[in-house]
């Protein structure tokens, strides 16, 4: 039988939940998409693409750099597209990190960094969050003394919701300008807080985003980086020449062109959902643990059971499995009406969990 390398072998896949199941018909607050349907204006690109027989072309990037640019206020030089954010991850590993060589991030972080790390025998150095969710700043700086070859900062963090300040961003660029930090915005239109302007002053500096979270464009696969040039350059090396397919740039195109419809849907959720299922959350004494962006974790007394419960009322959410928050399952916020939707099953949930302890 053949054998892959040693290290990879010894490896856990990655598992997303509910695999091998149709999602589709369950309201799926699990992986922090966009709940709402596209925009018509969006399928009507991604249709006329269509009709016009253009994909048999291999995709071009040009125009599409342009419009990102003027999107982002980057020059085109400083933005690399990639196969969603993941691509942008892994391609940025690739490049940084040897056998041996450390990443540096405070954990429990999104876990494909430790996956891609360990595929190139990197070991990960994490600094654990405390349980009251903050980012551990004090220890993280300790940690930057050890030298590790690449520094990330999930901004804000999933699963943990944990947002980092930018001054505290700046002052880790600032503490080691020859090593490289990669700052993961991929939630950053649900908090409006970015470091891309960072990046006239520190070269150490590289932005990942996505256009799968608040674009609603998961299942299309488009993600970017912002870094300068010189190492954009060096990064184009790495990824194939059409890794992105032409009918995300078509999505993309539009939402950027037309954001009214995206921005309104970040605004309903940050401004509508969120206060009000926190608000549910707090009067009906639901144990839960806030984030910056649009998703939360939630620590029922029993949470199998929860989850369990939620998916038979036909709404999606994940189980936790990292150390701090085993006991606790993310959710994302959906649309008022799909968070009220929610609340009124979770409080059914309850009432049944509370009343089982009482009666114990
Ligand atoms: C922090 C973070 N980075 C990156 C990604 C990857 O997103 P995508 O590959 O869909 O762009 C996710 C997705 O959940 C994420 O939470």
């Amino acid at each position: 039988m053949i054998t892959v390398q040693p290290h990879i072998a010894a490896m856990p896949k990655y598992q997303p939940p509910w695999q091998g199941m149709d999602r589709a018909p369950y309201l799926r607050l699990d992986l922090n998409e966009n709940t709402a349907p596209p925009p018509e204006h969006v399928v009507q690109a991604l249709k006329e693409y269509i009709e016009a027989r253009r994909f048999p072309l291999y995709p071009e990037y040009s125009p599409f750099m342009d419009s990102l640019a003027r999107f982002t206020g980057q020059n085109p030089s400083r933005l690399m597209l990639a196969n969603g954010s993941d691509q942008a991850i892994e391609l940025t590993l690739r490049a940084f990190l040897s056998p041996g060589d450390t990443l540096l991030v405070a954990q429990p972080e999104f876990p494909i960094f430790s996956q891609v790390a360990g595929v190139h025998g990197a070991r990960v150095l994490g600094v654990p969050i405390g349980p009251d969710m903050a980012f551990p700043k004090e220890a993280f700086v300790k940690a930057l003394d050890t030298r590790p070859r690449l520094v990330v900062l999930i901004n804000p963090n999933n699963p943990t919701g944990t947002p980092v300040d930018l001054g505290f961003i700046e002052t880790v660029l600032g503490r080691v300008p020859d090593i490289p930090v990669l700052v993961d915005e991929a939630y950053h239109e649900y908090t409006g807080v970015s470091a891309l302007p960072l990046l006239d002053r520190y070269d150490n500096l590289i932005v990942i985003r996505t256009f799968s979270k608040a674009f609603a464009m998961a299942g299309l696969r488009l993600g970017y980086l912002a870094a300068r040039p010189e190492v954009v350059a060096e990064l184009h090396k790495i990824r194939g020449p059409f890794d992105i397919n032409s009918m995300a740039l078509v999505a993309a195109r539009a939402q950027m062109e037309k954001p009214d419809a995206w921005r309104a849907y970040v605004r309903e959720v940050m401004k509508e959902s969120r206060p009000f299922l926190y608000g549910f959350f707090d009067r009906t004494g639901v144990d839960y643990l806030p984030g910056a962006a649009h998703f939360l974790l939630v620590r029922p007394k029993d949470r199998d059971t929860a989850v369990a419960f939620l998916k038979d009322h036909g709404i999606l959410v994940r189980p936790m499995h990292a150390p701090l928050i085993r006991d606790t399952f993310r959710m994302c916020l959906g649309t008022l009406s799909q968070t009220r939707h929610f609340a009124g099953v979770y409080e059914t949930y309850h009432r049944r969990e509370h009343e089982a302890g009482a009666s114990r």
